[in-house]
């Protein structure tokens, strides 16, 4: 029987990386795997770790690099769309890149074009979708986005459930871990965590923050990777409730 083909779309991207090596270490390799990149080259690091699997240069905001997949990988079981531009400052400062690329329109075109509509796809979304006003948002709870960042995943949202009939999102709240394999350029909380001094951090915070950040502290804790012959092997913390704004972003 024929391996399932999981594609990773934002491949170098910090959860990207770690979906990455976390297929690449179950042993026997049960999936073929492939991923995408926008800057070229791909960094070695992460090409030497995962060997075996695929990488292509897609650009979503213009549809390039998708019929390169096409031919060579043909049609994936499996999508993971980690791509996006993820920092809310640079949302705000380019909304019509945002827009373009956080809505994964050229993606799902690609998907539509294959005979078989049999592709999952799971898209990584956010908590900032909501408000903010209240602790444990449920799925059914009215979006709420207060930046271009939080605006654009609803856009995504929107799409996805208007166009694709197999798929998964996800709204995730902070994710947090170890560096990836190539070095992220943005700034994760970790760094921040090994820099700062948390009680001097929480002083700096008020109310429902100090609240939510000593459940974050607490969970730091927790950091070192896990690993298990069943999943993923490489643990990511995902921080569920409500949205809150980070100092450094
Ligand atoms: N990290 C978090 O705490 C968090 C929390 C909630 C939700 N999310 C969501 O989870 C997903 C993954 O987040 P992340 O932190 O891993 O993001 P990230 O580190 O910023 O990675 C973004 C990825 O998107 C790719 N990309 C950017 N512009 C592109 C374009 N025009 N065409 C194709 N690919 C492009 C980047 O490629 P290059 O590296 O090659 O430029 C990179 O692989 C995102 O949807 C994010 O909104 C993240």
């Amino acid at each position: 029987m024929s391996k399932k083909k999981v594609l990773i779309v934002g491949g170098t991207g910090y959860l990207g990386q770690h979906l990455l090596q976390g297929y690449a270490d179950i042993t026997g390799r049960p999936y073929d795997l492939a991923f995408t990149h926008r800057s070229s080259p791909p960094p070695q690091v992460l090409l030497d770790a995962i060997s075996g699997s695929l990488a292509f240069p897609v650009d979503l905001k213009s549809g390039s690099g998708f019929e390169a997949i096409s031919k060579t990988f043909g049609q994936p079981d499996v999508v993971v769309n980690c791509a996006a531009i993820s920092v809310p400052r640079a949302c705000e400062h380019d909304a019509d890149a945002a827009l373009a690329i956080n809505v994964p329109s050229s993606l799902v075109k690609w998907l539509q074009r294959f005979n078989e509509k049999s592709t999952l796809l799971i898209h990584l979304s956010t908590d900032q979708v909501y408000e903010g006003e209240k602790s444990f948002y449920k799925e059914d709870d009215v979006a709420v986005p207060v930046n271009v960042y939080g605006k654009t995943k609803v856009e995504a949202e929107k799409f996805i459930i208007e166009q694709c009939s197999n798929f998964a999102i996800l709204r995730s709240s902070i994710i947090y871990g170890p560096q990836t394999i190539s070095p992220v350029p943005k700034s994760l909380p970790i760094q921040r965590a090994s820099k700062c001094n948390w009680y001097l951090m929480l002083v700096g915070l008020i109310g429902y923050h100090v609240f939510k950040w000593l459940r974050l502290s607490h969970n730091l804790g927790d950091m070192t990777p896990h690993y298990s012959n069943q999943c993923l092997h490489r643990r990511l913390i995902v921080e569920s409730g409500p949205q809150l704004t980070y100092p450094w972003i």
